[in-house]
């Protein structure tokens, strides 16, 4: 095995462990999803009328950030609502036929779970419009002369479907969602209440203000959140601390390159190019990707968002900006010298 082999293999090892340890971490009622209070009261009170009219669930779409709990909640929305749930993604639904045969698994009231909804085929995508609105789907059979079409009804069911990116999403797609829920960044205090449940699940002790440090530095996301757990809680380990407190997260996250903030290698190469480079900015995002070797997509969806969100950057018509806000905690002057 080359280099390159060795690495690829390590990091699907790694998104294997990521995986199952997320499974393991999952809230499975809405009582023990934390945070996104404004969203769980709507949800609890569209399931507690849907279920008291024993009808489906209108359709659901989430949308937001990755990490911050979609899948999760597509989960919990099922169990509340005591019905079956099959997951699929938009990648995974090549043809209109592989649709068809999702379709026709679904008993009454069932949730069919699409994730990376954005990424359905046109073709895949249309068939959903009628199967949405009126619980049917109108297919050809059979090719030329003999081609007919027919009518196949379909039971109630409920389509929730998950987006990093909802404005990839089409107008007459989106328009067919009764339920839009908007996933927010999640509060430092929420935050540190998911740092505590994790804790609790794998029996560690940890202290208020390690908990709120980590919370402190994960970017408003709870599976970074729990990612930087992980590797703190070793930390700990390997020094015999019986407990972890904001010392020994401190310690931790200096090593893995964790700001203050919660910026990451990434970020902090994102904004130092653009200071060093560009002046600043303006910027195109492709050319600060080529710049750092990454993938537009992936700074676009992981990226972007939470310095946006942070005041970091700023999206203006010809590019981005870096703000002065990310000169002053890189600690360079409008005159992009380090101070
Ligand atoms: N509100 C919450 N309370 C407790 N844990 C949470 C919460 N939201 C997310 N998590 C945890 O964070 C991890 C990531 O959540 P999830 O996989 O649902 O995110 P996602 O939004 O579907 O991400 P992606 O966009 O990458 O698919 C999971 O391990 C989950 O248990
Ligand atoms: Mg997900």
């Amino acid at each position: 095995m080359n280099t390159e082999e060795e690495a690829i293999l390590m990091q699907q090892v790694s998104d294997l462990t990521e995986q199952s340890v997320e499974k393991t971490l999952r809230p499975q009622l809405l009582n023990e999803y934390i945070g996104q209070a404004a969203l769980k009261k709507e949800l609890r009170v569209y399931i507690k009328a849907a279920k008291t009219r024993q009808e489906s669930l209108d359709h659901v779409l989430l949308y937001g950030p990755p990490g911050l709990g979609k899948t999760t909640l597509a989960m919990i929305i099922a169990n509340e609502m005591e019905v079956g749930l099959k997951t699929t993604s938009g990648p995974a639904i090549e043809k209109t036929g592989d649709l068809l045969a999702l379709l026709n698994e679904l008993e009454p009231g069932d949730i069919l779970f699409i994730d990376e909804i954005h990424r359905l085929p046109t073709q895949v995508e249309e068939m959903l419009y009628s199967a949405m609105e009126d619980f049917f789907v109108d297919i050809v059979i059979g090719q030329g002369p003999t081609a007919h079409p027919v009518h196949f009804p379909l039971p109630p069911f409920t389509l929730i479907g998950a987006t990093t990116r909802a404005g990839m999403l089409s107008a007459p797609l989106r328009d067919r969602f009764g339920i839009m829920a908007h996933m927010e960044y999640y509060q430092a205090a929420d935050l540190k209440e998911i740092v505590r449940r994790t804790a609790n699940i794998f029996h560690t002790s940890i202290i208020e203000n390690g908990a709120y440090e980590i919370a402190l530095r994960s970017r408003g996301t709870p599976r970074i959140a729990n990612r930087l757990f992980r590797r703190v809680r070793d930390f700990a380990q390997v020094a015999s601390k019986e407990a972890i407190d904001k010392h020994i997260v401190d310690e931790a996250l200096k090593i893995l390159h964790v700001d203050k903030v919660g910026l990451d290698i990434i970020d902090v190469k994102l904004l130092t190019t653009m200071i060093v480079q560009y002046q600043g900015g303006p910027v195109g995002i492709n050319t600060l990707a080529a710049n750092i070797g990454e993938e537009v997509e992936t700074l676009e969806t992981m990226y972007e968002p939470y310095l946006m969100q942070t005041g970091f950057i700023q999206r203006t018509a010809r590019g981005r900006i870096a703000t002065d806000l990310a000169y002053r905690h890189l600690g360079y002057t409008q005159q992009n010298m380090k101070e």
